[in-house]
């Protein structure tokens, strides 16, 4: 009985995940993507979920199969993406935005496959609207925002700037550079800043690892708030 409800820590909570990578419509065929697999939402999906939360999974294009008992709605574009979450926002408890959430898109997305013409072709992007930051702007207290930082160089500094303009309550800092952390692999390398400053840096562990010890701290994080 003990370890049953040790299990069920997030059993009443409502936590919404997004995963996987956007793509962007350049004409019919064609888009504008990036390298992310779903593995680090997917796993936090099944991680909050083993533990009694009710999880819902607003997923970019993803191979991956959803765990059981997972809702999930697949969106493809950054658009798309922004409008399933803040659909959604309202009526969840605890948000982890793992998903890499194209910058730029298309301006004008062509209606017809492009042609090759000229040796160069120019395609003019405009910025996507920054969701996390959105849902920063609208969060009430009883509720928990989680972001991810992708980096390549100063890792700490960038990670904490977006913790504070986001207003997350804790940001999953990795350095993508690294071997052992990054897209489309099985392990990864992060640090985990907290909003009062504290930082822990956890070894290489497999995504699922990493998942489990953030769903962990997301408990003391809820427990210590209220
Ligand atoms: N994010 C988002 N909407 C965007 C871009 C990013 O919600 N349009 C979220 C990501 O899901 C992630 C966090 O913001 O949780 C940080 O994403 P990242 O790409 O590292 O940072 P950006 O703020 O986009 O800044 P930059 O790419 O310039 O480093
Ligand atoms: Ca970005």
């Amino acid at each position: 009985l003990e370890l049953l409800k040790n299990n069920q820590q997030l059993s009443g909570k409502r936590v919404l995940i997004t995963a996987a990578g956007t793509r962007e419509p350049i004409d019919p065929v064609r888009y504008i993507g990036n390298r992310s697999s779903g593995k680090m939402g997917y796993a936090l999906a099944e991680a909050a979920a083993v533990r009694g939360a009710e999880v819902l999974l607003v997923s970019g294009p993803s191979n991956l199969a959803v765990p059981p008992g997972i809702t999930v709605k697949r969106v493809e574009t950054a658009a798309q993406m922004r409008d399933a979450v803040l659909a959604e926002f309202d009526n969840v408890d605890i948000v982890i935005k793992a998903a890499a959430v194209a910058d730029y898109r298309p301006e004008l997305p062509s209606e017809q496959k492009i042609k090759k013409s000229d040796n160069t072709l120019t395609i003019t992007l405009i910025k996507n609207p920054d969701i996390l930051r959105e849902l920063g702007e609208k969060k009430k207290p009883h509720q928990l925002l989680i972001g991810f930082a992708a980096e390549t160089q100063d890792l700490l500094v960038h990670a904490r700037e977006k913790l504070i303009k986001k207003n997350l309550d804790l940001i999953v800092a990795n350095d993508v550079t690294l071997p052992g952390a990054g897209f489309n692999i099985d392990t990864n390398i992060v640090k985990l800043i907290h909003k009062n400053g504290d930082i822990e840096e956890l070894p290489q562990l497999s995504k699922k690892q990493v998942a489990e010890i953030l769903i962990d701290k997301i408990y003391a994080m809820m427990t210590k708030s209220t």
